[in-house]
């Protein structure tokens, strides 16, 4: 249940909403169902469902702050695709609670959208996440994640090794992903790597699907 409704914002959403929506309406369809893990404040679910008026939009997390801040924001900024009320949902507990539910079909996802949130849990979740897209989404369905990736081969920035450094001290089970690892998770789910984004602030997008060709 979402606590007491208070608008929650994050100066990164605000920075980094822009470039994202330009990436999701460059990769998605006009029209669809979009499932969000690891909503946060709400600011980039109202973004996005404003910038994407043929999606319906379903933000979800685990923290009940996080569900009262999102529904303060949808609120503030109603977008008349915004429809569904957010959803309490960890990745680690399965079945998702959008998942089948007695005699009632799970319906299939367009894509399912997850930001910032791998380097900050634990490192299982990205196999949940993975096994979650791979169970949820339709045949041509894509699963986007957005934030900071640790490339073999390729030099990181200080600040994503300074961030890391800090994410390690705070909870050593949190820390930026190796990105070989995150896809190594999503083919053994069955997903495999279809695009891969620079975004501004030494962030990458990935678009993974059920095939390894684009769609
Ligand atoms: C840094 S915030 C990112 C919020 C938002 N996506 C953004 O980019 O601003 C990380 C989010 O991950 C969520 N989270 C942590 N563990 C999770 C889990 N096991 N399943 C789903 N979400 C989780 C937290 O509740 C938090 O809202």
């Amino acid at each position: 249940m979402p606590n007491a409704a208070v608008r929650r914002t994050s100066p990164a959403s605000e920075r980094n909403q822009g470039p994202i929506l330009a990436e999701l309406q460059r990769w998605l369809p006009p029209t669809g169902r979009m499932l969000e893990i690891a909503a946060g404040t709400g600011q980039h679910a109202v973004h996005f469902a404003a910038g994407l008026p043929g999606w319906h939009w379903q933000a979800s997390d685990p923290d009940a702050d996080a569900l009262g801040s999102i529904v303060a924001w949808a609120a503030a900024q109603p977008a008349a695709n915004l429809l569904l009320p957010p959803l309490q949902l960890d990745v680690l507990a399965t079945p998702w609670p959008v998942e089948s539910n007695g005699d009632q079909a799970t319906v299939p996802w367009d894509a399912i959208f997850c930001a910032n949130m791998l380097h900050i849990a634990p490192w299982a979740c990205c196999a949940a996440l993975m096994q979650g897209a791979a169970r949820l989404l339709s045949p041509a369905g894509k699963l986007i994640t957005y934030g900071p990736y640790l490339v073999d081969g390729e030099p990181t920035a200080p600040g994503n090794l300074a961030f890391d450094a800090d994410l390690r001290e705070r909870n050593p089970a949190w820390g930026i992903r190796w990105l070989h690892e995150v896809v190594a998770e999503a083919r053994q789910a069955g997903l495999a790597l279809q695009q891969r984004v620079a975004m501004p602030a030494n962030n990458l997008l990935l678009v993974f699907g059920r095939t390894a060709t684009p769609a």
